[in-house]
């Protein structure tokens, strides 16, 4: 049975990661052999009907969400993308980009609101049926040049990206965590650089995959 690669980026609000998606499935498309499926870029919280509606949940800032609840939100938004449209690409042989996926769950709710990385983790286990990502690119930059990049943006910051300096201290050092407990998935670049710098290195980290 074909079987799709499953690609996800991860990184604190303001990485870089859209731009990077965009560059990369534009030169993952190009270098696709002839007769695969194009790959497909989604992202989460969304991708399909339900977990974009609990998107606009979530990012509400006036929304009163406690962090229980927002963990099982995202679980469930997960657990919705997986299996109506995830599961069937990766088994049609279709390589999916995805921005964000479990591990920005175990950073966000499970360090930085404080409910535990294992804790998250189960959910997640339960939300996924255990699908792993072959390979994550984590854009790391300081939660300093996160914050500024996202001001650029010029538009109102939502629930998420109202909170203080400490959560994305929280953010960036669980990721940094995480990738070191699995270096061969969770592939780190310097997202400080230019971005047609990180697409580079980002190609080189998943060279091995194609
Ligand atoms: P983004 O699409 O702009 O990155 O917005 C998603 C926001 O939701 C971002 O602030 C990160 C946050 N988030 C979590 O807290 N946990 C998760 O599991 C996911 C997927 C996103």
């Amino acid at each position: 049975m074909p079987s799709g690669k499953l690609i996800t980026i991860e990184g604190l609000d303001g990485a870089g990661k859209t731009t990077l998606a965009q560059g990369l499935i534009r030169e993952l498309g190009a270098r696709m052999k002839p007769g695969a499926p194009p790959p497909e870029l989604l992202r989460e919280p969304g991708g399909v009907e339900l977990s974009e509606r609990i998107r606009e949940l979530v990012k509400d800032p006036a929304m009163r969400v406690g962090a229980r609840a927002e963990a099982l939100l995202y679980a469930a938004a997960r657990a919705q993308l997986v299996e109506e449209l995830l599961t069937p690409l990766l088994a049609a042989g279709t390589t999916v980009l995805l921005d964000r996926f479990v591990d920005s769950s175990l950073a966000y709710q499970g360090a930085a609101r404080g409910l535990g990385i294992e804790a998250v983790r189960a959910i997640n286990a339960l939300a996924t049926g255990g699908l792993t990502p072959d390979r994550t690119l984590l854009l790391r930059v300081s939660p300093g040049t996160g914050r500024e990049r996202q001001s650029e943006r010029g538009r109102e910051p939502d629930r998420l990206e109202r909170e203080g300096n400490d959560f994305f201290a929280a953010i960036a050092s669980a990721y940094d965590e995480l990738a070191g407990a699995e270096p061969r998935r969770i592939r780190t670049i310097d997202a400080e650089q230019a971005s047609q710098a990180v697409l580079a290195a980002a190609l080189a980290e998943l060279e091995d995959l194609f």
